[in-house]
């Protein structure tokens, strides 16, 4: 159907922008409580591995303000949260697996007293050895799944009859979410047990569920409502214990209940990013192309499988990158730890396969003596010929030569190359580097039939439009965009649109807000409703001013152009009420053309690939291993984008938290589990003297997304975060400098300054 674009392509502010920085925006913990509403807190193992002995709670529940206590007895349904596999018990009864797991609440007159009363039990524990690293879990075989093989090809002959070999080791580290708004959730009791739930969470649907099924009630009689979180990062795609712990708590008080985790705790209790080990073989021609490759890659997964059957399986379908591998063997380990259950964290084990890939590269250029962006680009998928991943799909968008030749070019890259070369022999203790690496990432869930949105769309008497849909904000926009879509649609004003809450009563069975999909899926149920509404009024006009012509109306300027007649839309929604014609409507959409066999590894698993390439320039100081951006330059594809100004927003956004990731964020586990890195003085995100000194952000011009998705557009959630690769292989050719570039450097992601000078060091053979 036809309509206005005036607002494609806008750069209107979010929606909730003025209100994120005057802290009007409303988050959980916002919300007025009614008078009676009690809080709570999370009693935790202080051991990683151990039998329960006993549990002494009687302190706690002596202690000032206590009302009540919850454990596991107290769970009428399933004692379980785990979203895909059981294996995340509410409260454990007979064993703790990590350091951190929960084993009771309480409910409180006040936040402060809950928090003191849970401090009080005594556990007795009997101690069991702990598996804490991978490593630990390689070598006893603790592993959740089965260790899956994918082999194309003939690696092993084409290893064999290579010119050039190499072997080598390295692991990605673990990351904590550190999204402003911790855990939170706050429940409300109503009538017949029915109970209306607010949780920061990226999956309402889910949340509903589990509670449900802890309650042994049906679905029906929980509604999940989420106005925004403040930031999830996949560390609230599943993580359900805070909002089922407290609805526990509401249902044997039968009161209002908030229970919000405090740093420490949430860090604790809470799962983070798989860290990944891998150990590679692979052979090249002397141009640095892979000819076969194998690969061994397992990572941490904790003690329960969560979402890492489908973050491992992410990875697998990254090992590629932006290159065409023909001769692989990848055997890849689950490994089952006594840490927090890693989870989601925006890459979703992409990145993790894609930094092996390109640290292989890396190190092929360095053992050639070739600049690491010729090996790439001799490595890249082609448009018509090496176009086929190594799981089956065809490529037909790919875009990432013509990224990647641009970028070298605008960024200066060769020139600055060489001068880079020139600045380390004239500098002794400060040390530069430079690299550009590509991105191509793909979009769907692959589980496919997460793929799948739904939206409720009504116009009002007045004309104005109230929309939901099943998508979270979660600080991306989602919203401020499917807004524009809407009016768009409409032809109306942007403010027309009221945004609300997502809720489970409005839009049912929603799939979490994740994978990038957002706005493409919600997107476009969203406009699936809009259509059905504006078909019911393009009928009601033509019949009721007789016009027979088969044309479309076109929705502009607030008004309905039919032919050359003109209607005002305000006037014809009145006239379409009056006239018993219905101005709601639900909208449902699923991508098409996906499919992906899990056990054949083969399939077209995405809908489409997003592609990028970034440019970092660092200086080194060899005295103390400290790294500074001094220069970063991106072109990404966003395709035909919505609304750029939130699109660049995503993409240094992302950039940056990619930096945290392979340079100074660093989760540390002590040998008997205990994570050490649990608050802000010994965990460290990138702060605002951290970015790029120089940071120019530049949008593909020619992006368009050559599949329907709303707009043409691509998402940019997850994908910039792996333009972050630039600046760990930047880091990694300052170190190479340290021994005039002869030697590949040693060196494990995250680039600490602790790894850098240990690299150095390694490098001029001191230790
Ligand atoms: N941006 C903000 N501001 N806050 C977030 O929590 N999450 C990221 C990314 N960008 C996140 C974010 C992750 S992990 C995903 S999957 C996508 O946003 C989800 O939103 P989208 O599907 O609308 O891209
Ligand atoms: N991305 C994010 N979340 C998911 C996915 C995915 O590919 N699959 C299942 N949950
Ligand atoms: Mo994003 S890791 O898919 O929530």
């Amino acid at each position: 159907m036809k309509s206005d674009n005036s607002l494609f392509n806008k750069s209107i502010a979010h929606d909730s922008g003025a209100k994120h920085v005057s802290g009007l925006a409303k988050y959980t913990d916002d919300i007025s409580e009614p008078l009676n509403t009690l809080y709570g807190a999370i009693g935790w193992s202080r051991n990683a591995h151990a039998k329960i002995k006993r549990v002494d709670l009687d302190a706690v529940k002596n202690s000032e303000g206590v009302l009540t206590v919850v454990t596991h007895s107290d769970i009428p349904g399933r004692n379980d949260v785990g979203p895909v596999f059981d294996g995340d018990p509410i409260f454990p009864k007979d064993k703790v697996e990590y350091y951190g797991q929960p084993l009771f609440a309480v409910a409180a007159t006040t936040i402060e007293l809950a928090r003191k009363a849970v401090l009080k039990a005594k556990v007795f524990y009997q101690d069991l050895k702990p598996i804490v690293t991978i490593d630990d879990a390689l070598k006893r075989n603790s592993l959740l799944f089965k260790p899956r093989i994918i082999k194309k090809g003939n690696p092993n002959q084409k290893i064999e009859k290579s010119k050039n070999k190499i072997k080598g080791n390295f692991t990605t580290g673990s990351q904590e979410h550190f999204y402003l708004e911790g855990q939170v959730a706050f429940v409300i009791p109503k009538e017949d047990n029915n109970y209306t739930v607010y949780s920061s969470t990226q999956h309402p649907s889910e949340t509903q569920q589990i509670i449900a099924k802890m309650l042994n009630q049906k679905s029906n009689s929980i509604d999940v409502l989420v106005r925004r979180i403040g930031g999830g990062f996949g560390g609230k795609e599943t993580n359900f214990m805070t909002s089922a712990i407290c609805a526990l708590l509401s249902h044997k008080t039968k009161k209002p209940i908030k229970l919000r985790l405090d740093r420490d705790d949430d860090i604790i209790i809470t799962g983070k990013r798989h860290d990944f080990y891998s150990d590679y073989e692979v052979g090249f021609d002397d141009d640095g192309c892979i000819n076969g490759l194998k690969l061994k890659l397992a990572s941490r997964c904790g003690m329960s499988p969560d979402l890492s059957l489908a973050i491992n399986e992410r990875a697998l379908l990254h090992i590629d990158n932006a290159y065409c591998l023909t001769d692989l063997e990848i055997k890849n380990y689950l490994c089952k730890t006594n840490t927090a259950s890693s989870t989601a964290f925006r890459g979703f084990g992409g990145n993790q396969g894609m930094m092996a890939i390109e640290n292989i590269i890396d190190n092929i250029s360095r053992h050639l003596n070739k600049d690491p962006s010729e090996v790439r680009k001799r490595n890249f998928y082609g448009k018509k010929s090496r176009n086929i991943t190594y799981y089956g799909m065809k490529i037909n968008d790919n875009v990432i030569n013509e990224i990647f030749e641009d970028l070298k070019i605008k960024s200066n890259y060769k020139k600055r190359y060489s001068e880079i070369k020139k600045f380390n022999q004239r500098n002794k203790f400060k040390k530069k580097g430079i690299a550009i690496t590509p991105v191509k990432f793909g979009i769907s869930f692959t589980t496919i039939h997460l793929n799948q949105a739904g939206a409720l769309v009504h116009v009002y008497t007045d004309g104005s439009i109230h929309m939901n849909h099943g998508g979270i904000e979660m600080g991306q926009g989602t919203h401020t965009k499917i807004a524009q879509l809407v009016a768009n649609s409409f032809g109306l004003p942007y403010e027309k649109v009221q945004i609300s809450s997502t809720n489970t009563s409005k839009v049912p069975n929603t799939s979490a807000s994740a994978a990038s999909s957002t706005t493409d899926l919600n997107g476009a149920a969203t406009l699936n409703a809009v259509s059905k509404i504006k078909s019911n009024l393009n009928k009601f006009i033509k019949k009721k001013y007789k016009i027979f012509s088969k044309i479309e109306p076109l929705y502009k300027n607030g008004n309905i152009y039919v032919g050359n007649r003109i209607f005002n839309f305000e006037e014809i929604i009145k006239q379409a009420y009056l006239n018993r014609i219905s101005l709601s409507s639900s909208g449902f959409y699923s991508t098409p053309k996906i499919n992906f066999n899990k056990k054949t590894f083969k399939g077209r698993p995405f809908y489409y690939f997003c592609y990028g390439a970034a440019v970092t320039e660092v200086t080194i100081d060899t005295f103390t291993g400290e790294s500074v951006l001094d220069r970063v330059d991106i072109l990404h594809d966003v395709g035909n984008a919505i609304n750029p100004a939130l699109e660049h927003g995503q993409i240094e956004g992302g950039f940056v938290q990619g930096q945290g990731w392979l340079t100074m964020e660093e989760v540390v586990w002590d040998k008997s589990g205990k994570i050490k890195t649990y608050s802000p003085s010994t965990y460290k995100i990138p702060a605002i003297n951290d970015i790029p000194k120089k940071f120019n952000v530049e949008i593909f011009k020619k992006g368009l997304n050559v599949e329907k998705v709303v707009n043409k557009a691509k998402t940019t959630g997850e994908p910039p975060l792996m333009l972050a690769m630039s600046v760990f292989f930047a880091i990694k050719d300052a170190i190479a400098s340290t021994a005039n570039y002869k030697k590949s450097p040693i060196i494990d992601a995250p680039a600490t300054p602790e790894k850098i000078l240990l690299s150095i060091n390694k490098l001029k053979n001191i230790i």
